[in-house]
């Protein structure tokens, strides 16, 4: 039987992303535990989640505690207390310290709903939307101290149209975001990602084909 890493998960809402991995763990395809499920935020529906599913759940408020560092100390207590091999954020709507990062480096992995550099931070998708891009979609990426801006291990595209709107298009996004949240965890736990300054290697992944896009079609050229 193939070792299963020791995720600790951290949401702050749905938690859409959270039921993606457990129902790719639940189905065998995903190699991976989820050890606890931390959330900021008593009222998110993460939470139902976890407990449909029996995966513990803590609830840390950040409210709770003085500092943003004693707020961290107290997660990085919960998921060392369970060996946690790797930190996924799924939605949680906090930053994390030099604290919590240096406690886990290149062991936390966030998911942004756009093809970063562009548009970091919240309301990716409105503002996507709003500026017209003609692609959009999401990035898993191991996270640092910047705004979603660690090192990229895969990104999903898909088109945008001139009348989307910010509902439209994350919904398009967030389909994705649910395959390749799973994706990143499961080359995690297949010990293929190799981090090198910024860039990502992952071994053994075939090279994608050099086909450009277009969005509108180009007919005429
Ligand atoms: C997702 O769009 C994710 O990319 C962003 O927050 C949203 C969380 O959704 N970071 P959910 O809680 O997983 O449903």
């Amino acid at each position: 039987m193939k070792q299963k890493i020791k995720l600790g998960v951290l949401v702050s809402g749905s938690g859409s992303n959270l039921q993606a991995i457990i129902d790719n763990i639940e189905k065998g395809l995903l190699d991976g535990e989820i050890k606890v499920v931390i959330s900021n935020n008593d009222d998110a529906y993460a939470l139902v989640r976890a407990k449909k599913h029996n995966i513990p759940s803590v609830i840390i408020k950040h409210s709770d505690f003085k500092s943003r560092e004693d707020f961290d100390r107290r997660m990085i207590d919960v998921l060392n207390s369970l060996s946690v091999d790797l930190v996924v954020m799924a939605g949680f709507m906090r930053l994390l310290t030099p604290l919590f990062l240096n406690s886990f480096p290149m062991k936390i992995m966030n998911i942004h709903p756009a093809i970063l550099p562009a548009f970091p931070g919240i309301h990716a998708q409105k503002r996507a939307a709003d500026y017209g891009v003609r692609f959009s979609g999401c990035t898993v990426h191991f996270a640092d101290e910047g705004v979603d801006s660690g090192p990229i291990i895969i990104q999903a595209i898909v088109p945008a149209y001139h009348d989307d709107t910010e509902e439209t298009l994350a919904a398009r996004i967030l389909k994705e975001e649910h395959r390749i949240y799973s994706q990143a965890i499961q080359f995690y736990a297949e010990g293929r990602i190799e981090v090198i300054g910024r860039k990502v290697r992952i071994k053994g992944s075939d090279r994608i084909p050099e086909t450009p896009l277009h969005n509108p079609p180009v007919t005429a050229f």
